[in-house]
C-alpha cells in the first residue's frame, strides 16, 4: 500500500465518526510498516480516543519505525484525551504524513513538536479531499458569524423539486433517502422553508441506521411565523427542538402560540441576521432541505457553502416547482464554477456534491 492509498483509507475510516464526533473533526489514521498496513483507527466518539492513538494501539510493537498516515496533523494538547504527539513519539514512529494542518489554535503545533523530536513530518497529501470531508469543522474555525450552510435538493431531470400540485414525495429512490438520513446525522440543524413545512408536514428527524450523538434541531424559515400548530414539527417540539425564524413583523399572537407549544422563535430582518441568530443559539452547521424559494434566497445572498444535489431520472415539466427560485441573472463570464467534491450513484439517482468556488 502506498502512502497515498493509506491516506485514502484513512479518509474512508474518518467518515465512521460522522454524527458522533462533532464539533470535533473527523479523523482517520493508518500505520504503515514499509508497504504493509499494520494498524488503523478513527475518531469514533466525541471525547473518545483520537484516530492516531487508536491506530497505534492496533499496531502495537509493529509501530516502531513505522509511518503514521492521518487525515489531520496530530494534536499537541491535553484535552479529553492526551496529545497524539506523545503517543506518536512513545511508539517510536519514524515518519508522519498528515493531510491537513490543524487550524485549531488550541491543538495546533503537532508537526513542529514531532519534527523537534526527529520525526519526519509531511503535510498536504490529499489535502483537498480532507478539506472537503472536514468542511464543517474548518468553517467553524474561521467563521463564527454564521453556521456552515449546506443545501440539499432532490430534483427532476428538468430541475423541478415538486410537481405542479406541490407533490414531491417521493422524487428520489430509497438509497437516496437513506443517504439523506445519514447526512442529517452530521448536522446541528435541518431547515425548510415555510411552504415546505406546510405542504409536506415533514418530521425532519433522523430515522436511519446511524443515530447521531446529538439529534439535529429543526428550523423553519417562515417570514410571518405561519407554522400551524397541527404540524408534526410543532406537535413534537418538546421531544426534538424546533426553531421558527420569522420576520420582524410576524404577528405577536402567532409567535406566542408557537412558543406556548414549545417552539423557539427568533425574529430576524434578513437571512444573514437569521443565520447569525441561529449561530448564536449554537447551530454550527445547517442542512437546508428546500424548498426552491428558500434555496434561491440563500444562494442569491451567497450563503450556501455546499450543495448536495440528488438528480432523479424523471421529468416534471414547466409547471413543476423550480429547484431554485428567484436567483438573479448572472452573465456567464461573471459566474464562479462550483467544485465537484463527490459524484456517485445512489440507486437510480445521482448525487453531486458541489462546494462554492
Ligand atoms: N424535492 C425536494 O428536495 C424538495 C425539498 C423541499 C421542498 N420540496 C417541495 O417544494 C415546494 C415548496 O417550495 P417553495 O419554493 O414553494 O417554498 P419554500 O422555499 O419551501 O418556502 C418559501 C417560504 O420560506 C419562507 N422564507 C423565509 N425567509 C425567506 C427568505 N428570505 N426568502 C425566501 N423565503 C423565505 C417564506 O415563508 P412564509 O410564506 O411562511 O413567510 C416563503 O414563503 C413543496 O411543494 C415541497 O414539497 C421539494
Amino acid at each position: 500500500m502506498t502512502e497515498r492509498e493509506a491516506m485514502a483509507r484513512a479518509l474512508a475510516l474518518a467518515w465512521r465518526g460522522w454524527g458522533r464526533v462533532q464539533p470535533n473533526p473527523l479523523v482517520g489514521a493508518v500505520v504503515l510498516q514499509g508497504d504493509q498496513l499494520v494498524g488503523e483507527g478513527w475518531h469514533a466518539e466525541h471525547g473518545g480516543s483520537h484516530a492516531e492513538a487508536a491506530a497505534l494501539a492496533a499496531a502495537g510493537e509493529q509501530a516502531r519505525g513505522a509511518t503514521v498516515v492521518c487525515t489531520l496533523e496530530p494534536c499537541d494538547h491535553h484535552g479529553k484525551q492526551p496529545p497524539c504527539t506523545g503517543a506518536v513519539r512513545a511508539a517510536g514512529v519514524r515518519r508522519v504524513v498528515a493531510a491537513l494542518h490543524d487550524p485549531n489554535p488550541i491543538a495546533a503545533g503537532g508537526a513542529e513538536r514531532l519534527r523537534a523530536a526527529g520525526i519526519d513530518v509531511e503535510l498536504g497529501l490529499l489535502a483537498d479531499e480532507a478539506r472537503a470531508q472536514n468542511a464543517i469543522f474548518l468553517h467553524q474555525q474561521r467563521d463564527r458569524s454564521r453556521p456552515y450552510v449546506a443545501l440539499k435538493l432532490a430534483t427532476s431531470i428538468d430541475g423541478r423539486i415538486a410537481d405542479a400540485n406541490g407533490h414531491s414525495r417521493w422524487l428520489s429512490g430509497q438509497p437516496a433517502r437513506d443517504f439523506v438520513q445519514w447526512l442529517r446525522a452530521g448536522f446541528d440543524a435541518v431547515a425548510v422553508g415555510g411552504v415546505t413545512a406546510r405542504a409536506d408536514d415533514p418530521s425532519l428527524t433522523v430515522r436511519g441506521a446511524l443515530q447521531p450523538r446529538v439529534p439535529p434541531r429543526r428550523v423553519v424559515f417562515a417570514a410571518d411565523a405561519d407554522v400551524p400548530l397541527s404540524l408534526r414539527l410543532v406537535r413534537t417540539a418538546r421531544d426534538t427542538s424546533t426553531l421558527v425564524i420569522a420576520g420582524t413583523s410576524a404577528g405577536e399572537n402567532q409567535v406566542a402560540a408557537l412558543e406556548a407549544a414549545g417552539v423557539g422563535v427568533i425574529r430576524a430582518a434578513s437571512l444573514i441576521d437569521a443565520l447569525a441568530a441561529a449561530r448564536h443559539t449554537g447551530i454550527v452547521s445547517l442542512l437546508v432541505e428546500g424548498g426552491g424559494r428558500l434555496a434561491g434566497a440563500l444562494l442569491a445572498a451567497g450563503l450556501v457553502d455546499r450543495y448536495y444535489w440528488v438528480q432523479t431520472p424523471l421529468w416534471l415539466g414547466k409547471s413543476g416547482v423550480r429547484a431554485v427560485a428567484g436567483l438573479p441573472a448572472v452573465p456567464l463570464a461573471d459566474t464562479a464554477r462550483w467544485r465537484v467534491t463527490d459524484r456517485r450513484a445512489l440507486g437510480e439517482d445521482t448525487l453531486l456534491v458541489l462546494d462554492r468556488g
